[in-house]
């Protein structure tokens, strides 16, 4: 059996650091895991008066997380949190209230930074709003990876084989925890 995880990456810039280690793990995917970058840049801010009648991109993108198995979370740190269009992502998932796209599903969450701080505010943030969607959320390994401006050649290679092997594990650990915590259907 196949289980896809739906990908969010915290940043829209076109050289992105996440989306390179987003795709350096999905590398690395065991067999049966499948990721699949979720777009989240397009998504107006969310308003509950357009719930009426939804956005068309915000009724795609809920209908792309309900489809998935689990959610990997790949994101920069903006001002010790949570990047905006990441957290207004979460919102539009999160709604109609009691049918928020993101329940229940097994996630992870990686955040990085070029500097030393490994994103670690703002993946604890991310953390507190999972909580709210009883998302069981993978604890170890820790992913806060610092130093990343090192860590891909100009095409966007990842050149470090330890990291290779450590996102890896880290795949087949998440894989591991989707079949330990998805909900039996
Ligand atoms: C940052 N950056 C940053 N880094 C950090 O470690 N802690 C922080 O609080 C912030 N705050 C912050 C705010 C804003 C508005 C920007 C644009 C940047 C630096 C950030 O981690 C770095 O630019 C990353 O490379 C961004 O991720 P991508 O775009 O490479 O995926």
């Amino acid at each position: 059996m196949t289980r896809t995880v739906a990908t969010l990456i915290g940043s829209l810039r076109g050289q992105s650091f996440n989306r390179k280690i987003a795709r350096a793990i999905a590398a690395e995917a065991p067999e049966g895991l499948k990721f699949e970058e979720v777009e989240i840049g397009h998504l107006p801010f969310y308003n509950e008066d357009l719930e009426s009648d939804p956005p068309q991109a915000w009724v795609d993108f809920r209908n792309k997380i309900k489809a998935a198995d689990a959610v990997m979370f790949v994101t920069p740190e903006y001002n010790r949190s949570v990047p905006a269009a990441l957290k207004n992502a979460i919102d539009v998932g999160s709604r109609p209230y009691g049918h928020a796209a993101f329940t229940g599903k097994p996630a992870a969450v990686v955040s990085s930074s070029q500097g030393p701080l490994g994103g670690f505010g703002a993946n604890h943030h991310l953390r507190q709003s999972l909580t709210f969607f009883d998302m069981p959320v993978l604890q170890q390994p820790e992913m806060y990876l610092s130093g990343v401006g090192a860590w891909f050649d100009a095409d966007g290679k990842l050149v470090r084989d330890d990291t290779r092997a450590f996102f890896g594990k880290f795949a087949q650990t998440f894989a591991d925890w989707i079949e330990r915590t998805a909900p039996r259907t």
